[in-house]
């Protein structure tokens, strides 16, 4: 392990001493640009490390329907099954619990349940509790709704309590009154309550308790036991709150989704299958994640359309290709009822309700179909194998059958077109997925200017993840703002050539702190806190300020240290960004706009040191807004540090 200090000396002794600019004026031209793309900065969504179960998604209960936990892993990280168990249940009484599978089924979805078994001679409170995922964040703030299925004989009441671990107190409850018997089946429990105190921190657990002389040498069943937070927009089994807020403050325009690996799957058959993440989550079976653990399955498809449109985001469909993770690829024979799988969930989001699977969207609350004008086929087939049947017949039988439905339907490759032999058709946009080091971040800055047109570029993943300290495969645990300063120089490239350059997508949007901290991310969260990496701010600084246009932009010096680039919008107003990128720790900057003269905005974003992180409860970033007075001169300012991230906004 190198010190900071010493790593950073031998950089310089390799490239001598960092070049130093005294100054920079910018000369702007006021016409003339190309359109941008109205999507540039965007999302990538897929359930990795808790980003949806235990994240995003508001469900509080770990293992709620018993459809697996990672238990029964295989070393590799697959699974095989049976991989549903107890896991994250514990009983608080004299009861026993019991994975169990016997009929009557709440649902052929959902085939195990939690049996509870209570002692001969039980007396008092008896029943069980659920840890959360990583805890629970428990607060007056909020609404908590509470649902289960009961099946069994008991007549009296159930209190479902969160209880503090640090205070060792109950923070709120809220009681069910039961009458049922054995041959009533599943009853279905459901309500809403709030609590009276709200927890010092996140160790709280969820109780349900029921009587335990009543029920003494009896068993009663339990199935589905979910426990939500009040969700964003109020959403039926939607997003955690602070968390959505914080996606929708980055300023993303698309949302690229299911996936990413996850989508993929490890082995046949754990794709991700579209249809077993919609209607009722009872009918949702889950599946065995890519990333270590099983999907509920409860941020589905439709919960993920409703993301877009609470964000107004627009959706690049990924859809499977016939790849899975350890290499199986389909033959052209099997691959066929996939294409037909893809058309009926394109008829399923696109549809009238008129077809078969618009009805059934219909049917699930979404009468009028959605907007999706960009599908891409697979994720990253340029791995495992996967590009001599890519460029054979898996691409081809995914893109004829899509256009032939829907002609005007933009279609993306998940590799490089350079890769087939017979070049797709012009207009096929190439998804070209960079995670480097923070030098080849920045030399990238050029490499759009002559790219071919024919081919517009979605960069679907992004992130720079490697530097002096942190060589492959020893990745940055978490964004510094020399890594973060590295993307926003390669932003700017891509500002740039806004003409060919569809979109651009952070690949690891948010993560769980406590499942993955040794990985970068834009957002890692815990059960009440969110952390904002440098790479978010810098995400969020160029997304939301961004025009429709680009301007050419002149410069009295050639690029390095600083970087810049710009556009405006319909209203006149110039977004002029200029990154300095180990640069003079004080450069005076001049930006002459024809005609301008108003005030302007100058937002800033840089932090004590090149090594500078956000952490849980140390925020190095700092982001400062100030005015920069007009004049007929144009705009003057200094920007203060070597790692310094700037908009003019003008
Ligand atoms: C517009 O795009 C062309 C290439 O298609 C490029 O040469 C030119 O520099 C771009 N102009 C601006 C202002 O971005
Ligand atoms: C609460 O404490 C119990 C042990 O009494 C432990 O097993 C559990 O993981 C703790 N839960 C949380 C959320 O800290
Ligand atoms: C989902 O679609 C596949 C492929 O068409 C089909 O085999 C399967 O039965 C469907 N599952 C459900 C739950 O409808
Ligand atoms: C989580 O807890 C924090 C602090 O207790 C609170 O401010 C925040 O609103 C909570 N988040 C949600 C989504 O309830």
């Amino acid at each position: 392990m190198v010190s900071k200090s010493t790593a950073w000396a031998s950089l310089l002794a390799l490239f001598g001493t960092a070049p130093i600019v005294q100054a920079l004026t910018l000369n702007v031209a006021t016409g003339g640009g190309n359109a941008s793309s109205p999507i540039l900065y965007g999302l990538l969504f897929e359930d990795v490390y808790h980003s949806g179960d235990g994240g995003l998604y508001s469900e509080l209960i770990q293992n709620r329907a018993f459809q697996g936990t990672t238990v029964n892993q295989n070393s590799d990280g697959s699974a095989e099954p049976p991989f549903q168990t107890l896991q994250y249940w514990h009983t608080s009484g004299s009861d026993t619990l019991t994975l169990d599978n016997e009929a009557p089924l709440l649902t052929d979805a959902l085939p195990w349940h939690m049996r509870v078994d209570v002692a001969e001679g039980a007396t008092g409170n008896t029943g069980f509790w659920n840890e959360g995922y990583w805890g629970m964040n428990i607060t007056t703030a909020t609404r908590y709704a509470a649902n289960f299925y009961l099946r069994g004989n008991y007549n009296g009441k159930i209190l479902c309590a969160f209880w503090s671990n640090t205070t060792n107190s109950m923070l709120g409850s809220t009681t069910f009154t039961v009458s049922q018997t054995e041959a009533n089946g599943w009853v279905p429990y459901a309500q809403t309550f709030t609590v009276t105190t709200s927890a010092p921190d996140e160790k709280n657990t969820f109780h349900l308790d029921f009587d335990g002389a009543s029920t003494a040498g009896t068993s009663l069943r339990f199935q589905m036991i979910s426990v939500f937070q009040q969700t964003y927009k109020n959403s039926n089994n939607g997003l955690r709150i602070d968390l959505a807020e914080a996606v929708n403050e980055i300023g993303g325009k698309y949302l690229r989704m299911p996936g990413g690996n996850n989508m993929e799957g490890l082995s046949a058959p754990y794709l991700w299958k579209w249809n077993e993440t919609i209607g009722p989550i009872i009918n949702r079976p889950g599946r065995p994640g890519t990333w270590g653990y099983v999907n509920t399955d409860g941020l589905g498809l439709l919960e993920m359309m409703q993301w877009c449109l609470d964000m107004g985001l627009e959706t690049i469909l990924a859809v499977w290709d016939g790849l899975y993770l350890d290499n199986t690829i389909l033959s052209e024979a099997d691959l066929q009822p996939y294409v037909d799988d893809t058309l009926n969930e394109l008829e399923f989001l696109l549809g009238p309700s008129t077809s078969t699977y618009g009805a059934l969207r219909a049917s699930l609350g979404y009468p009028d179909p959605f907007t999706i004008n960009y599908v891409e086929i697979g994720n990253e087939d340029f791995l495992h194998n996967g590009i001599p049947t890519y460029i054979d017949y898996r691409f081809n039988m995914f893109y004829d059958a899509i256009k032939n439905v829907y002609p005007d339907m933009n279609i993306i490759s998940s590799i490089w077109v350079g890769y087939f032999t017979t070049p797709p058709p012009v207009k096929v946009i190439q998804d070209l997925h960079d995670y480097l080091s923070v030098d080849d971040m920045v030399s990238k800055f050029g490499g759009y200017d002559h790219a071919d047109r024919n081919y517009p570029v979605l960069v679907g993943e992004y992130a720079a993840i490697y530097d002096a300290e942190h060589v492959n495969p020893n990745q940055l645990d978490n964004p510094t703002l020399q890594s973060a300063t590295s993307e926003a120089v390669y932003f700017l490239g891509l500002e740039r050539n806004a003409d060919l350059i569809v979109g651009i997508s952070h690949g690891a949007l948010i993560k769980s702190l406590h499942d993955e901290v040794d990985n970068v991310a834009m957002m890692k969260h815990t059960p009440n806190a969110i952390v904002r990496s440098m790479s978010y701010y810098v995400a969020k600084l160029f997304a939301t300020n961004y025009g429709t246009e680009t301007v050419a932009i002149t410069g009295d010096t050639a690029y390095g240290p600083l970087y810049w680039a710009g556009t405006k919008n319909d209203e006149g107003t110039y977004f002029i960004k200029i990154v300095n990128y180990d640069g003079a720790a004080s450069t005076p900057v001049t930006v002459v706009i024809p005609g301008k003269t108003n005030d302007a905005t100058l937002i800033t974003l840089t932090a004590p040191d090149l090594y500078s992180t956000n952490t849980l409860g140390d925020i190095q970033s700092v982001w400062t807004e100030t005015t920069v007075a007009g004049s007929s001169e144009g705009y003057s300012f200094t920007l203060q540090g070597n790692y310094i991230n700037a908009v003019l906004v003008a």
